[in-house]
């Protein structure tokens, strides 16, 4: 096969395989895998470069720098919606369509989600990517073409052959929430600015100047409408046609002809939004007839065959009767404003969170202000902003108490916070307790916050080792506790002796270390000791990984004070659990392997376990330190080096010959 023929053979098979990855979440090669025949078309692409298709994968990772966005204006407006907010003003809907359309007995709706992202719509040429644009004021948008490019759901293919010559769909571009969370984490560890939400990050995504930030955030699209309904017959044949095409479309999509049913799939999906993988705020209602959608039209930019029902907005107003700060266990200062309390979708709401300094003082919440609150879901609420015509006169901005409003010493502004830098301020170290004895740490159940507020205040712990030195005795002392609740704590101290290693390394509540993080150090470092000797090069490399966590690590272990707290808790009794090793024989011990080509017998995720398992290494490059190719079939360049070299190569059998010894 010549070179032209191959890098058409790779680009299809790639996009058929990130749209069952992306699009269909169900992949049917590995990563490595896929990794692979990236590899090998890149390789071939840079000896070629005039062979290299526009809708090949490797041209997602944007490459232009821009000033500023053109403008472009939309052949066919991009609508918005119109708004019901309860059931009645839906069954109104319901009724105006029906009237409009007359007696037509095949009346169905479809009711999808609405996705909570920025707007955008794309055209094909011959199935081909070539333009995408933002809503803008529906009449004229920005062009987005190649940040849109590097959105990995986005088909620079169409698949298939049935599909239109020329083709525009239009959807929304977000940002899933666990990806939105993790967004901000880096960005905070980075010390940048956070967004406020994934709606913000989605369309700050979007409108980046430089495709190559676009194409390192998580962004998907979902297409949700089409300029040329006529060419389906129904809304729920498009978002079917669509995806066979290789988009990805909403989920939890209903047809049905009962607006009671609607009323059910609206209860149903707000109650349970939170479990979402993207934002949602209310669900789209359509006719799905297209040809009846035609005869309803539009009125005033807004389709008469669609309309959208939002949830109550959550929100209230009330005043700040005072705003105070909180000492976190790393010391960081949060702003909390009290409340007159004011109840919001059925909650009494007293506090709300501020967040950290800079958000503060982005917002200029005052004390004596009215401001609007609103509750997303469950989560803690939120200010919004302050009422400007009803701020009190001469009211003055919030400033930040220059010393720790609990041990009184001086506080440093880090970033986007005040920081007290006491390790003894007794706030720090009832936070630091309250985050050891919590379920996802050592777990001792029983022992609250108040309880360790009276620990602390009394003397009787300082510190974590101090916890495992309490008995029965001195825990009556306390208000209210007895021989029974005394002695079940203890029952609980005790039990919590045997932990492991990662709940324990997530107890001692190491800066920026959460649990995922614990798990990951956990996972490598398999026990206590070798973490009690961790440098910087031990870190280096970690997914997720970054500077600030590797320097919160180091810190951390590096400090005598810390290594001998962790020594005494061990010496009290503690227990902390070796991470098993996959490793089961010593077999392949100081081997190193490299896989290459695929196999029907066993999957290379398979093998790689297995060479692990047995002691030896995996690595993705053949180099002279290479003790084995493994090559299946249609083996890559890998074996051409493999050859150069003189590396010694196996079947899969012949390594399977080699680990069953
Ligand atoms: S259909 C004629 N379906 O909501 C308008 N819109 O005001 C067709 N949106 O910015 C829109 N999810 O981008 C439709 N499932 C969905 C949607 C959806 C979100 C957005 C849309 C527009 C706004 C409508």
């Amino acid at each position: 096969m010549d070179a032209r023929e191959r890098i058409k053979e790779l680009v299809n098979t790639l996009n058929h395989h990130s749209y069952r990855y992306y699009v269909l979440d169900d992949p049917e090669i590995s990563d490595a895998e896929y990794d692979e025949l990236f590899n090998e078309l890149k390789h071939l692409e840079s000896l070629h470069p005039d062979m290299v298709l526009e809708y090949s994968p490797t041209q997602k990772v944007g490459y232009k720098v821009l000033t500023d966005f053109k403008k472009v204006k939309h052949k066919i407006p991009m609508l918005s919606l119109s708004n019901v907010f309860d059931y009645e003003e839906l069954m109104d809907f319901d009724l105006r369509v029906k009237k409009l359309l007359g007696d037509n007995k095949n009346l169905e709706y479809v009711a999808e989600p609405k996705l909570d992202g920025l707007a955008v719509s794309i055209s094909y040429k011959d199935g081909v990517f070539i333009k995408a644009a933002t809503r803008g004021d529906g009449e004229v948008g920005e062009d987005i073409t190649e940040n849109v490019r590097t959105i990995r759901n986005v088909p620079l293919k169409m698949l298939g052959h049935d599909h239109p010559k020329e083709f525009e769909i239009r959807g929304e571009v977000v940002i899933p929430k666990q990806e939105f969370e993790k967004l901000n984490k880096v960005k905070m560890e980075n010390g940048e600015k956070t967004f406020a939400n994934p709606r913000n990050a989605a369309a700050g995504s979007v409108r980046q100047l430089d495709s190559k930030i676009t194409a390192t955030r998580p962004l998907y699209f979902y297409a949700h409408s089409f300029t040329s309904e006529e060419l389906f017959k129904t809304h729920t044949d498009a978002l079917e046609k669509a995806k066979r095409w290789g988009f990805m479309v909403p989920k939890n999509v209903i047809t049905t002809d009962s607006i009671q049913k609607i009323k059910t799939f609206f209860e149903d999906l707000i109650r349970n939004r939170q479990a979402l993988e993207v934002d949602i705020d209310g669900v789209v209602i359509k006719v799905n007839n297209t040809a009846l959608q035609s005869e309803l039209g539009s009125i005033a930019r807004s389709p008469r065959w669609a309309v959208a029902w939002k949830p109550p907005a959550h929100t209230a107003t009330t005043t700040v009767n005072k705003i105070a700060v909180q000492v976190g266990r790393t010391g960081v200062l949060t702003p909390v404003a009290e409340l007159e309390p004011v109840e919001v979708g059925g909650v009494e709401i007293k506090r709300a969170t501020l967040h950290n300094a800079s958000e503060l003082e982005r917002k200029d919440i005052r004390v004596g202000d009215t401001v609007v609150i609103e509750r997303a879901g469950d989560v803690i609420p939120a200010i919004l902003r302050y009422v400007d015509d009803k701020r009190p006169k001469g009211s003055r901005k919030f400033e930040f108490p220059k010393k720790c409003p609990d041990c009184d010493i001086d506080v440093v502004r880090e970033g986007v916070n005040f920081v007290c830098n006491n390790s003894k301020c007794p706030s720090r170290i009832k936070e630091a307790l309250n985050h050891f004895i919590s379920r996802d740490a050592m777990n001792i159940d029983g022992m609250g916050e108040k309880l360790i507020e009276q620990l602390v205040e009394r003397n009787f712990i300082r510190s974590f080792p101090d916890i495992y030195r309490l008995n029965a005795a001195t825990l009556m002392m306390l208000d209210r506790m007895g021989t029974k609740s005394a002695n079940n704590i203890i029952n609980a101290i005790n039990e919590s002796k045997n932990v492991s290693l990662d709940k324990f390394i997530y107890a001692l509540g190491i800066d920026l270390i959460g649990s995922e993080n614990a798990k990951e150090l956990a996972k490598r470092f398999k026990n206590i000791d070798k973490l009690k000797n961790i440098n910087e090069k031990d870190l280096e490399g970690i997914e997720g990984f970054g500077p600030n966590i590797i320097s919160s690590l180091v810190s951390f272990f590096n400090s005598k004070d810390n290594i001998k707290r962790i020594d005494e808790i061990i010496s009290l009794g503690v227990n902390i659990q070796e991470t098993a090793s996959a490793q089961t024989s010593t077999r392949l011990n100081g081997l190193s392997f490299v896989i290459t080509g695929s196999f029907k017998e066993m999957s290379r995720d398979k093998i790689s376990e297995l060479i692990e398992h047995n002691g030896g290494k995996v690595s993705s490059s053949v180099s002279k330190r290479t003790s084995y190719v493994i090559v299946g079939t249609e083996p890559g360049s890998k074996l051409d080096k493999a050859k150069e070299l003189n590396i010694k190569t196996l079947d899969l059998k012949e390594f399977l010959a080699l680990i069953s010894l």
